[in-house]
């Protein structure tokens, strides 16, 4: 195990849930549909925990939590832009657009969410003794939440997209109605989509 680069992980995770933070408070701003609302302000609250649940890993760990690193620094500036580009999007006057870009922001800034966590969940799976049991606590507790963060933002994503384009939509989108939280649900979802 290379201590040094999962040093790099958990300081680009903590960046990564404090993005996540700033993202969905912008992206509050943003939502007009009143699932999607709900169902941000739900991964607000997630996002701040999992930050927390990082900063005690490193505190078990001994890792400064606040290193700056070069990848923390790419994660930071990114957040940084997608909170950027929907003031953008809101200043423009469109609403209906401000929530797209709302919605892609936060699948961007999920998808790297939830590849830290499943490699958080893969480091726990090959590690042993009491940081392996840290790990895999953590992961047990978020693993699904970042699924589901994920998942559902892409749905969103495309539903509301497919609506502004007049064709057939579906909103809330399936993931958030068959509350989706795998791979594998979601692939499956898209035949199920096409029923409703
Ligand atoms: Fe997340």
């Amino acid at each position: 195990m290379n201590r040094d680069q999962l040093d790099e992980l958990l300081c680009e995770a903590i960046e990564t849930e404090r993005g996540g933070v700033m993202i969905y408070e912008t992206a509050l701003s943003c939502a007009q549909n009143g699932d999607l609302r709900r169902e941000w302000e739900k991964y607000l609250g997630e996002s701040r925990r999992h930050e927390q649940i990082l900063r005690d890993i490193c505190t078990e760990f001994g890792v400064n939590a606040e290193r700056e690193t070069g990848g923390r620094k790419i994660v930071k500036g990114l957040a940084e832009t997608l909170v950027k580009n929907m003031q953008i999007a809101l200043s423009s006057g469109s609403v209906s657009q401000a929530e797209i870009v709302a919605a892609e922001s936060v699948t961007t800034a999920e998808l790297k969410d939830h590849l830290n966590w499943e490699l958080i969940g893969q480091v726990a799976s090959k590690m042993e003794g009491q940081d392996a049991a840290i790990l895999k606590k953590a992961y047990e507790e978020v693993e699904d939440q970042e699924d589901r963060h994920f998942y559902h933002a892409r749905g969103w994503s495309r539903e509301l997209w497919a609506s502004s384009l007049g064709v057939p939509s579906v909103l809330p989108p399936p993931e958030y109605k068959m509350n989706v939280k795998s791979g594998m649900a979601a692939e499956a979802m898209h035949s199920t989509r096409k029923l409703m």
